[in-house]
């Protein structure tokens, strides 16, 4: 009963009541509108520059790649010119050690070196091809430049962009560590070493992979309805929304199109309220901070994304684990365990280690509803080495995981619904959905995340229950890639018609179901 007791108390601590969701709200918005003003603050509010997206009838062979948290992916996308396209993909964890490198090249050589093993195997003959004409050929300049790859690239570190593939990484989130990138154009990095190993690649797009969910979920979303933003909710987390271009007031460097009026943002709001003025802040979130890679930063994202869920959760049962007065994964003999055993953790279980708890085992928890708790038992001795738990055991562990992971969800509603807020799209006379594109595992993966987002939705002043069944979160699966693949087919497009501005040409392939992102009104919806 002890162990109950104490599981109640501590989880009580992840408590995110009504209230807190609406003075979040209230907080989010305030902070987006200082972003939009000017430049250092927590969020960031990066202009992207894409004031629209192509219109499905494109047709063309595009490379992706797409660096986000654990793993590096590549893909070719074949868009068909009918709004459908077909993919190929391969994934490839990134290595611990280079995300922590001392050079930026060490990393990007490794990308690159990703880049051309996927070309030997699944476009080899376009390879092969372009290796002959190398050797036939007798100057560089001979190539038939459409035989080019033309490469998106999907960052998803915060970027100050300054063109349609050109921007300098801000800071690195996520646990990657590598000082000298920091300031440097990525774009450039990447080409660099695609260029050692004479690759047909060139790196035509920079995109974060929240405005790629954007793109991708704008071009395949059902109905008329264009999509007010795009979401990660995986290792890390941020959105991108369109903006109206009125509502941005620090300057926009460089030339744009201002036909539509729009803009969209990339908020990274995983440094939502660094400063701390709402968001909560336990004992665990406070040792987690304290120990990680960039202390003081991404705060929001470390009480919200797949990265730090597990450790917050790791940080609690290490805790509980202390304290004498309850026997967490401990048995005075087997008559207090219902297997009839005694539970043993080994000693080098990742509980002992920093990062050790996979959030993924919090998935499987929030889904074990079984009477004996089977799942949770077995993937606690799969993963974490604690044998023979008791029932009561992974009751505690599953009330804690669940207690974590509901508030990372509510605390995504605050994003979210503030964003939908900030659109003014609810005081639209329509019965249009408000489209939301999402992606990343802990949105994909743990059962009931968006359910939960949706009840604190529904509890926010200005949305309401009637609010928040206007607002559809769909799936936008590797939105991420598909998206930069667009960008990049922009981006060919302006190429071969010898447009240099990017963000002029953009004026003339922008498509209607863009500019009705966002609402009719002025009048910006504020909360009281
Ligand atoms: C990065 C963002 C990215 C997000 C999701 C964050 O840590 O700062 O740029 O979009 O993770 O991948």
């Amino acid at each position: 009963m002890a162990l109950a007791e104490e599981t109640k108390r501590i989880t009580a601590q992840f408590d995110y009541t009504d209230d807190d969701v609406n003075k979040g709200v209230k907080e989010f918005l305030r902070q987006m509108s200082e972003g939009l003003e000017r430049d250092g603050t927590s969020l960031s509010q990066i202009p992207t520059y894409v004031t629209g997206v192509p219109n499905g009838t494109e047709k063309g062979l595009y490379l992706a790649v797409d660096l986000g948290g654990t793993n590096f992916r590549v893909c070719s996308i074949h868009l068909n010119g009918d709004t459908t396209f077909n993919l190929t993909y391969s994934k490839v964890a990134i290595p611990k050690e280079l995300m922590v490198a001392k050079q930026a090249s060490d990393l990007f050589s490794f990308l690159a070196k990703q880049i051309e093993l996927f070309l030997r195997k699944h476009h080899e003959d376009h390879f092969e091809a372009h290796i002959r004409r190398r050797q036939t050929v007798s100057t560089p300049e001979g190539y038939r430049d459409e035989q080019i790859f033309r490469l998106g690239f999907t960052f998803s570190f915060p970027v100050q962009q300054y063109g349609i593939n050109k921007g300098t990484l801000m800071r690195w989130t996520k646990g990657f560590d590598i000082p000298d990138a920091v300031g440097k154009d990525v774009c450039a990095l990447l080409q660099q070493e695609i260029d050692r190993l004479r690759l047909p690649v060139k790196v035509a797009a920079l995109v974060n992979d929240t405005v790629g969910t954007l793109m991708a979920r704008s071009y395949t979303s059902p109905g008329k309805t264009s999509t007010l933003l795009g979401a990660i909710f995986g290792t890390g987390t941020n959105g991108a929304y369109v903006e109206k271009v009125s509502n941005i007031k620090k300057p926009i460097e460089g030339d744009y199109d201002k036909s539509t009026g729009l803009m969209v943002i990339n908020t990274e709001w995983g440094s939502f309220d660094n400063q701390m003025n709402i968001l909560p802040n336990t004992s665990y979130d406070i040792e987690l901070d304290q120990k990680s890679v960039n202390p003081g930063i991404q705060m929001f994202e470390k009480r919200v994304s797949g990265m730090f869920l597990g450790e917050i959760v790791r940080l609690v049962i290490v805790d509980m684990l202390k304290n004498p007065k309850i026997s967490l994964f401990r048995d005075d003999n087997s008559s207090q365990n219902d297997w009839k055993s005694t539970t043993t953790i080994a000693p080098e279980s990742g509980l002992f280690k920093q990062w050790g708890l996979d959030s993924s085992l919090m998935s499987i928890a929030a889904a074990d509803n079984t009477p004996d708790y089977s799942s949770i038992r077995q993937e606690l001795e799969k993963q974490l080495q604690i044998y023979a738990a008791s029932l009561e055991d992974a009751l505690a562990f599953k009330d804690v995981a669940y207690a974590v992971g509901r508030r990372a969800a509510r605390l995504s509603a605050v994003a979210l619904g503030a964003i939908v807020l900030q659109s003014g799209k609810l005081n639209d006379k329509t019965d249009e959905p408000i489209d939301i594109g999402v992606d990343g595992s802990l949105v994909e993966h743990y059962p009931f995340f968006r359910n939960m987002i949706y009840e604190a939705l529904a509890a926010i002043e200005g949305i309401g229950p009637e609010g928040a069944k206007r607002i559809r979160i769909g799936i936008a699966k590797d939105g991420s890639g598909v998206g930069a693949a667009l960008i990049a087919l922009v981006a060919a497009n302006m190429e071969k018609k010898g447009v240099v501005d990017y963000l002029n040409y953009i004026k003339t392939s922008v498509v209607e179901k863009f500019t009705n992102a966002i609402a009719e009104t002025d009048e910006p919806t504020t909360i009281v």
